[in-house]
Formats: C-alpha cells, sequence, structure tokens
C-alpha cells in the first residue's frame, strides 16, 4: 500500500505532456512489483526440467535444405527487424548509446544494422522496416543521429521502453522523489531489461500499425550481436510451415562451448519450450545445468515472434515472463534492486515454439574491448554491414582473447593499439599490465603478455610473436 502511495506521489509531479506515457509506465511498474511480493519460492521446480524433445530444436541446416521460394521478396516485406537499443555502453567506458560504439572501420553498430537492411532492401527490392527499442537513456542521442540516414534505403522507426523506478532494497520503497532523471533523480530509474519489448512495442502503436501494413514477424535481436542479420531461411520457413501450423516463436540456439556454459538454455517444461537461466537454477543443479551434454544449447537472443500472437498474448496479458531481480549499489552507496524481465522468457506463452539451432557465426556479440580487437581484426571481412570469417584462417574458431584492465575503456585499448595487429594464425592471446602494440604486429599461436605492476612492455611495429611468454624483460 505504501508503494502504491509513493508511486502516486511520484505521478503528480510529471508534467502534463509526460503524464499518460508516465501512469503507463509506474502502472507496468505496479504490476511487475505486485507480481514480485506474491511470488515466493524458485522461479522453476527442477524436478520438472526436461531436456527438450528432438524435434523441437532443428539444426539450421534442416531449414536450409529446403530452400527459397521464387516469391522471397514478398515474403520479406511481411518482416519488421528491432533491435534492442537500451542498452548504455558503460562496460565499454563509454557514455551514451552502446550502439554508437565505432566497431569496423568507424562504422558503429547502429551504421552497421542499416547497411544489412539497406542491402537487403536493394538487393530484393523490399522495404524492410527496422525498429529500435531505445530507452530514456539512448533515445535523445540515437534520434540526434538518425538524421545520417534520411537518404538510405530504410525506414527507421523508434519506440522507447518503460522507465521504471528502483527500489530500496531494505524498505522496497522507491528511491525515487519526482519523475525527473537528472540532479539528485539520476540514479533513481532504469529500463526494466528487454522483456519489456512486449508491452511497450504494444503500447507505442506500432504493433497495430505494422499488422495494418501486413507484417507478420519481427525478428529480434541484441544490437551487439554483429552476426544477427536477416536470415531468409529461417523467415521461410516461418512464412511457409512445413506441417502447415504456424510457429508462433522461434529462438536461435547455438552449441555450448565451455566459454559459454552460463547462457540462458532451452528446456522441455509443462508441455512447452522454456529459457531457463543460470539464476534459476537451484545451487545443487548448477553444474549440470552448466554441462554441455545434458543441455547443449544456449540463447543467442535472435528471436522471430509472430506479431499477431503478441497482440492477442498481451490483450489478454498472458505474456508470462520470470522476474528477475538485479541488485544495484548506487553511487552514494546505497543498496537497491530493480526488476527486470528477458524477452526470451515469453517463449512458454507462444504456440508451436520452436528452436533453431544455427551456425555460431550468428552469435558475434561484442561486450568487451576483447570482442571488439577480434572484430576489428583481419579475422574478419565486412561486407555490406555483415561480418565473415576470413577465408584465410585456417580454423573455425575464433582465438580466445583476453586484455587486462588497462584496456577495459575503448579509448585506451585504441590507444595502446598503433594499428590492430595481424591475427589469422593466432589461437590464445592474454595481455596483462601496461602494454602497447606497434603498427603491423603480427600475433600466432599463443601469445602471452604481461607487463608486471610499473613496468611497460612496448611491442615494436613490425614484431611477429609466435607461441611467445612476454613479460618484464624477460622473453622466452
Ligand atoms: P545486455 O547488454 O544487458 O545483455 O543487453 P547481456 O547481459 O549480454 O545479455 P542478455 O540481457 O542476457 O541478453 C542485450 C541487448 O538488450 C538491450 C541492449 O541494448 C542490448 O542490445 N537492452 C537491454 C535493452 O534494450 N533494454 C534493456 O532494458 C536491457
Amino acid at each position: 500500500l505504501s508503494v502504491k502511495k509513493e508511486l502516486e506521489k511520484i505521478l503528480t509531479t510529471a508534467p502534463s505532456h509526460e503524464f499518460e506515457h508516465t501512469k503507463k509506465d509506474l502502472d507496468g511498474f505496479r504490476k511487475l512489483f505486485h507480481r514480485f511480493l506474491q511470488e515466493k519460492g524458485p522461479s522453476v521446480d527442477w524436478g520438472k526440467i526436461q531436456r527438450p524433445p528432438e524435434d523441437s530444436i532443428q539444426p539450421y541446416e534442416k531449414i536450409k535444405t529446403r530452400g527459397l521460394p521464387d516469391n522471397i521478396s514478398s515474403v520479406l516485406n511481411k518482416l519488421v527487424v528491432v533491435k534492442l537499443n537500451g542498452g548504455l555502453g558503460t562496460s565499454m567506458g563509454c557514455k551514451g548509446p552502446k550502439s554508437l560504439i565505432g566497431v569496423r572501420n568507424e562504422n558503429t553498430f547502429l551504421d552497421l544494422t542499416v547497411q544489412q537492411i539497406e542491402h537487403l532492401n536493394k538487393t530484393y527490392n523490399t522495404d524492410v522496416p527496422l525498429v529500435l527499442m531505445n530507452s530514456f537513456n539512448t533515445d535523445e542521442d540515437t534520434k540526434k543521429i538518425l538524421q545520417k540516414y534520411n537518404h538510405c534505403r530504410v525506414k527507421i522507426y523508434t519506440f522507447n521502453q518503460s522507465r521504471y523506478p528502483r527500489i530500496n532494497k531494505e524498505s522496497l520503497l522507491p528511491v525515487a522523489k519526482n519523475v525527473s532523471f537528472s540532479g539528485e533523480n539520476t540514479e533513481a530509474w532504469y529500463p526494466p531489461g528487454h522483456g519489456d519489448i512486449y508491452a511497450s512495442f504494444y503500447n507505442s502503436g506500432l504493433l497495430d500499425t505494422f499488422i495494418g501494413e501486413g507484417k507478420e514477424y519481427i525478428f529480434v535481436s541484441n544490437i551487439d550481436n554483429l552476426g544477427a542479420t536477416v536470415d531468409l531461411y529461417i523467415l521461410n520457413h516461418l512464412m511457409n510451415p512445413p506441417n502447415g501450423k504456424p510457429c508462433e516463436f522461434v529462438m536461435e540456439v547455438t552449441n555450448k562451448t565451455r566459454a559459454d556454459v552460463k547462457g540462458g538454455t532451452l528446456t522441455q517444461y509443462e508441455g512447452k519450450l522454456r529459457l531457463v537461466e543460470i539464476a534459476q537454477v537451484p545451487k545443487a543443479h548448477v553444474d549440470e545445468f552448466k554441462s554441455v551434454s545434458k543441455f547443449k544449447i544456449f540463447n543467442t537472443n535472435n528471436l522471430w515472434i509472430s506479431l499477431a500472437a503478441v497482440k492477442r498474448l498481451q490483450e489478454q496479458n498472458a505474456i508470462d515472463m520470470e522476474i528477475i531481480v538485479n541488485p544495484k549499489t548506487l553511487d552514494g552507496g546505497l543498496n537497491v534492486i530493480q526488476l527486470e524481465t528477458a524477452v526470451g522468457a515469453a517463449i512458454k506463452s507462444f504456440e508451436n515454439s520452436l528452436g533453431i539451432n544455427v551456425p555460431r557465426s550468428r552469435f558475434l556479440p561484442v561486450k568487451t574491448t576483447s570482442d571488439l580487437l577480434l572484430v576489428m581484426s583481419n579475422l574478419y571481412s565486412l561486407n555490406a554491414g555483415s561480418l565473415t570469417m576470413s577465408e584465410k584462417r585456417e580454423f573455425p574458431t575464433v582465438p580466445l582473447v583476453k586484455l587486462g584492465s588497462s584496456f577495459t575503456k575503448v579509448q585506451d585499448y585504441l590507444r595502446r593499439f598503433e594499428s590492430i595487429p595481424d591475427m589469422l594464425e593466432l589461437d590464445h592471446l592474454t595481455v596483462s599490465g601496461d602494454v602497447t602494440f606497434g603498427k603491423h604486429v603480427s600475433l600466432k599461436g599463443t601469445v602471452i603478455i604481461i607487463a608486471n605492476h610499473g613496468d611497460r612492455i612496448d611491442i615494436p611495429p613490425g614484431a611477429v610473436l609466435e607461441n611467445k611468454i612476454v613479460s618484464g624483460n624477460l622473453r622466452i
């Protein structure tokens, strides 16, 4: 009750032009908070979790063998591409939207996305639109940049996800005193995770607009996944289902390696496909969950979802996503929690869902500067906004790269490489401490460079390091 009162107080501070959407946001928050208070105990019962049945996760190769129909343009015209663009570049030391960080030849994530879709539209003479789900953190900066694409052959739309109040971990009351998110209130609000897409897309009116235009599916993905391009075979599979039964939700999954055992996995639960995240797993079963043999795949967050189904379920209030409780400590030391949901968790609410096991190349996320080094290097070539692994690389896997904390921020990382080294023959790179790389360095095999505290190592221009450990003055 006291939360309700606090929320009402906050709402009275909304200027009239912000009243309606603030009310919607606070109503949405209230529902989520209510569920948080009601739901006690674990969100999944481990005993009910089963391996998904054989045909519920199909190999991409099988989907591909069906080929493409002659009318692929008309199929494409029923598609809308949505990129999740609510996140900031903070973890890579950048201010502003993550999508505006330069990733390859001065192109940002957003530039590459626009180039990909423009290429598609030009090739097939189609009008596939791009929709960005912004948050209050990213909306203004993103919109300023969008003018740059006015002449591109891609119609770009944006909508904003909700803005929810953070709550004090002890009192469970909102930290916010008013609706402003500047001054003392800056940290009082948060975007409640990408699961918010269903309600926000619906509330924005865009869902109805697209249905009215004859669109049938959205392809949703993280804007920082450079492998998430429109795949015509998957789209065709959805538009022309082999058994005639329309599939409302496709989750692209890919095989786990030991490096990604923490990713959410698809399971069979109460007769439906369900995404289970590591945070939901009881401690005693974490190893079983991580095992590469029992749960072989993880969610890439590339999702294909029926617009009509989103509308139906949203109107029935039937989209069910587990609540993720994300604890944070604010700058002043206050402990808060924020309640979030994840877009893939809704799979269990849709009919006839399917997992498609796609090649690893469709999962190319850039979360750290180590990932950035890989995508900037000659391991990849760039073609119409898409990155593909260079044919000159002899093995299909990417090297394991670990850059130390002196490289965390994009600016520091860029300063430390005069040019990006040749990495075609690299297997493993570890760099730690104050290290810089001259022009045209070549890295091969396993290379470990460790500058101890107070030392600095400058790798000279043109150096070729092959299976080498470089540490202080010691060179082996
Ligand atoms: P994250 O950066 O939070 O991803 O966002 P993650 O932790 O690696 O992976 P998940 O959350 O388990 O998938 C992934 C994408 O979602 C957007 C980000 O901008 C990014 O593109 N995002 C995240 C939103 O749009 N809104 C949010 O509230 C959170």
